[in-house]
């Protein structure tokens, strides 16, 4: 189908992969600069969009389509769309792609680098070496094995079941808890268990839930308290999922032993965050998926989502 009369708008750089696949078949309008569309332009762009792809976190609501009255497609290019109104979207029908599945391998070992990290401080063991402490007696202490232990897992999508897989490798045992129980578990080799008996339980957490209305602020206070003494924490999913002042306190007071954080409440985390004060926190800038691979697959799983839905086929991935 020809589709040159469709109008592809990109809210940021997007790899050469996607470039390569959509120039030929659309007329793209992309922006390959560093830094965000000028405002200008991208309300320009936006009158004529039949399609958008959203490279990087823009929010898309009813004020932005609004300004898009061809609108049909938007096509995020991560697995998460909590930057998407969904609704807003599907009442002006205007249908939404993602990326799952292409991003589930490096985003699950980046949750295992931390969970690793949590145990053994391999990142304060660097900075340990890099202030010249290595030589001087100053002990860092003692970290803990991953073997034998008990891990939490929350959240049991593709995700949750690769840093399972990985733990399951250190000769941990897997818990789990979900919305629903995984018909595969036992093949997984993972337990279902009550949010309750997950808490209580677990000697590492590791988080890999969608943010949703449910999981909002899911890990507060009270979620903390109900852990284990000592508990060590690791969260790639979102950071609204966690109340980041009661991880904090948490952490502080040696409720939770140490977190490893790839995502974090704000976004970008300043630099001078109280976080970031603690010595038992590893915190990485929501790099999970950001690999050469599997960013190009990202990227191209997100032009063919588009030129699926404008030639009226169905998208590799769909948000429903
Ligand atoms: C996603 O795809 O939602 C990830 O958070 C990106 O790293």
């Amino acid at each position: 189908m020809d589709l040159k009369d469709k109008t592809v708008i990109c809210s940021g750089k997007i790899r050469p992969v996607a470039i390569a696949y959509l120039q030929d078949k659309v007329t793209l309008k992309s922006w390959q600069q560093r830094g965000r569309v000028p405002e200008e332009q991208w309300n320009a762009w936006l009158q004529e969009a039949d399609a958008l792809y959203s490279a990087g976190n823009i929010r898309i609501d009813e004020k932005l389509l609004q300004k898009a009255p061809k609108l049909r497609v938007v096509a995020q290019s991560s697995v998460g769309y909590d930057n998407i109104d969904v609704e807003a979207c599907h009442a002006r029908s205007v249908k939404i792609g993602n990326t799952p599945g292409v991003l589930v391998n490096a985003v699950a070992d980046i949750a295992y680098g931390l969970l690793i990290d949590t145990a053994r401080g391999i990142v304060r063991g660097h900075l340990h070496t890099k202030n010249g402490l290595w030589g001087e007696r100053k002990a860092m202490g003692l970290g803990v094995d991953l073997y034998n232990k008990t891990l939490g897992v929350v959240g049991f999508g593709d995700i949750g079941s690769a840093i399972a897989k990985r733990a399951q490798a250190s000769g941990m045992r897997v818990i789990y808890h979900n919305r629903s129980r995984r018909l595969n578990d036992a093949a997984l080799g993972a337990r279902y268990v009550s949010w309750e008996e997950l808490l209580k339980t677990s000697d590492f957490i590791a988080v890999a839930v969608t943010l949703n209305p449910s999981t909002k602020g899911l890990f507060n206070e009270a979620a903390f308290a109900a852990m284990k003494d000592g508990v060590r924490f690791v969260n790639i999913s979102r950071g609204k999922v966690v109340d980041t002042d009661a991880l904090y306190e948490a952490l502080k007071s040696g409720k939770v032993a140490a977190a490893g954080l790839d995502v974090t409440e704000p976004e970008p985390l300043p630099g001078d965050h109280p976080l970031l004060t603690l010595p038992n926190i590893t915190v990485t800038p929501h790099m999970a998926s950001a690999t050469e691979e599997t960013r190009d697959e990202m990227a191209l799983v997100t032009a063919q989502n588009i030129v699926a839905a404008l030639s009226g086929q169905p998208m590799l991935a769909q948000v429903k």
